[in-house]
């Protein structure tokens, strides 16, 4: 299992199929699903079974990595990058458990994952997109750079489209934020 790197309060790694029972947790709660279109695992088997099956770290170097506190060791969600085959593109993501949130920990990970993405993967650009509504997901955009371009539908939502490249993001101020990629 391998780390990616981490920052003042977080790690990110891998997943593993011991973070089913974890995973099932997370997607189980109705409000950290609203705005992803996915529906909850139907057991804990499953969602070891899904883990199990997904292979993007070993076919793409990356994917949807686990967030871990640090000093708890605590899994607080995922954060990542999802590459598409079908058009090159990066996709950044990130999900945790509702407890988590307003603490800066998707914008602290993502840090990570972009960074990740620019400096070892060698990354152009990467894009993120969300259910309009998703305010929440779209402020962790813009507070990371990424700059709306373009609006689509999905499964009848309207969602944004925000990129991000590797020159726009060196120029960010990031000077709070601690990364530390392996
Ligand atoms: C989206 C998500 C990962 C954000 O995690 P987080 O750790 O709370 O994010 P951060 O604390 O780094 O930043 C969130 C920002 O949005 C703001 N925010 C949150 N809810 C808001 C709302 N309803 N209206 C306006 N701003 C809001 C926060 O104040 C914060 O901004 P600030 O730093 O300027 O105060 C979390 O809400 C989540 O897991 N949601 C469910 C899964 C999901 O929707 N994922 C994204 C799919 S595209």
């Amino acid at each position: 299992m391998k780390i990616i790197g981490h920052t003042s309060r977080l790690m990110l790694r891998e997943t593993t199929t011991d973070d089913g029972q974890v995973m099932y947790d997370l997607n189980n709660d109705p409000e950290v699903i609203k705005y992803t279109g996915d529906p909850p695992f139907e057991s804990v088997d499953a969602a070891t079974q899904f883990l199990a099956d997904y292979d993007h770290f070993e076919k793409y170097n990356r994917g949807r990595w686990a967030v871990v506190d640090r000093e708890s060791n605590e899994v607080l969600g995922w954060c990542g990058l999802k590459y598409h085959p079908d058009n090159g593109e990066n996709d950044l993501g990130y999900r945790l458990f509702k407890k988590h949130w307003g603490k800066g920990y998707a914008t602290e990970a993502s840090h990570l994952a972009l960074q990740y993405g620019f400096r070892r993967l060698g990354l152009d650009s990467v894009i993120a997109r969300a259910v309009k509504e998703n305010v929440a997901s779209i402020k962790v955009m813009n507070k990371l750079g990424l700059e709306y371009e373009q609006d689509f539908e999905d499964h009848g939502s309207l969602c944004q489209q925000h990129r991000v490249d590797k020159y726009g993001y060196m120029l960010l101020p990031n000077d709070d934020v601690e990364v530390v990629i392996y």
